[in-house]
């Protein structure tokens, strides 16, 4: 039985369950409005509403998406547009079975007193503020703080990422959307795996502590980690199958089977590298349905393609679908590239 009753309780589980459904991810596009300004450049677009909302609309009209995504991450701003023809993009995703979610954090700053670490803001008004973006329509919600290891981290920084994610998860719950608990560990570094090893069971265990110790219901939340790789710029680089070791390695030991979903973010890993690691994840059993919460590498390729033209919308569509595809045969054990 859940550890705490709420009249959401049973909607929070068929939500996490419904998003960690077999051959299905997350498509996340809850880049704030500077992060979605840089995507754009990379394209040669400026930074407006409208560049946002095109390129937001080539996503999610993308026909038939949700045979591989049960999920999809907005910013606010893009809870609250629709097509050019009219559609609610909310009404997009739910014509093809995909629940709408929403980015609730406000961003990071720094943390006085560590080591020039960071913290994630956003719990002041967060209650009523999770109340109104269900009432739009979205079940679940994401909270991204950070871990840097080459400035730590700290164990005030780790504790700190720790209870804030377990006070929003508590909120959210409270407001009937599924939180997504993602303490993201930077790449960042020249260590070893056994070091980030290390690092993400010390943050997972002080994360598990805390949402236990504010009554968060368990069946009803989804991870967002990173995985357990080498620092980005570390001398030996690891296979598929060392990064898929370490990393379930670390699940098995810090994360209940009541948890339903394990949603990898990709981090800067290129498309491939990030389908071929959740793959190897996948080529035993696990208790948790293991997959994809993709951001650049799920939108690397349909950005380039698209380039802002109106007559590459469909081939871009087309690029989203097929690495969305490659993610889903991952998330089942059957990829190859
Ligand atoms: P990436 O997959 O690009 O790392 O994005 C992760 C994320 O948190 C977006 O929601």
């Amino acid at each position: 039985l859940p550890i705490r009753a709420s009249s959401y309780t049973d909607e929070l589980i068929t939500t996490a369950k419904t998003i960690a459904s077999p051959g299905r991810g997350i498509l996340a596009i809850d880049e704030s409005n500077a992060t979605a300004g840089k995507r754009l450049a990379s394209i040669g677009l400026d930074n407006t509403e409208t560049n946002r909302q095109a390129y937001r609309q080539l996503l999610l009209t993308t026909p038939g998406l949700g045979e591989y995504i049960s999920g999809a991450i907005f910013f606010e701003e893009t809870l609250y547009q629709s097509t050019t023809d009219g559609k609610k993009f909310v009404d997009c995703l739910r014509e093809e079975n995909i629940v709408p979610g929403i980015k609730v954090d406000k961003g990071l700053v720094p943390l006085p007193g560590s080591n020039n670490e960071s913290w994630c803001q956003g719990l002041d008004g967060l209650a009523s503020r999770s109340a109104e973006y269900y009432k739009q329509g979205a079940r679940f919600a994401k909270w991204r703080t950070v871990v840097s290891i080459p400035c730590g981290p700290s164990a005030l920084a780790v504790k700190e990422a720790a209870w804030g994610l377990a006070r929003y998860a508590a909120i959210s719950q409270d407001n009937g959307l599924v939180p997504i608990v993602e303490p993201e560990i930077l790449l960042d570094g020249d260590h070893p795996i056994e070091r980030t090893l290390e690092v993400a069971e010390k943050v997972w265990s002080e994360v598990f502590f805390y949402l236990a110790e504010n009554n968060v219901v368990f069946e009803g939340i989804l991870l967002k980690p990173s995985m357990v790789t080498p620092g980005a710029e570390h001398k030996q680089k690891a296979s598929p199958e060392t990064i898929a070791n370490n990393t379930l390695t670390m699940l098995r030991r810090r994360v209940p089977p009541a948890v339903p979903g394990i949603m990898f973010l990709s981090g800067g890993q290129s498309e491939v590298e990030a389908t071929l690691n959740l793959n190897a994840m996948n080529q035993s059993p696990n208790p948790w349905h293991v997959s994809f919460s993709y951001a650049r590498a799920l939108q690397n390729t349909v950005l380039k393609t698209w380039q802002g033209r109106p007559e590459n919308v469909e081939a871009a569509q087309k690029s989203l679908l097929i690495r969305a595809k490659a993610n889903s045969l991952a998330q089942l054990g059957r990829y190859s590239a």
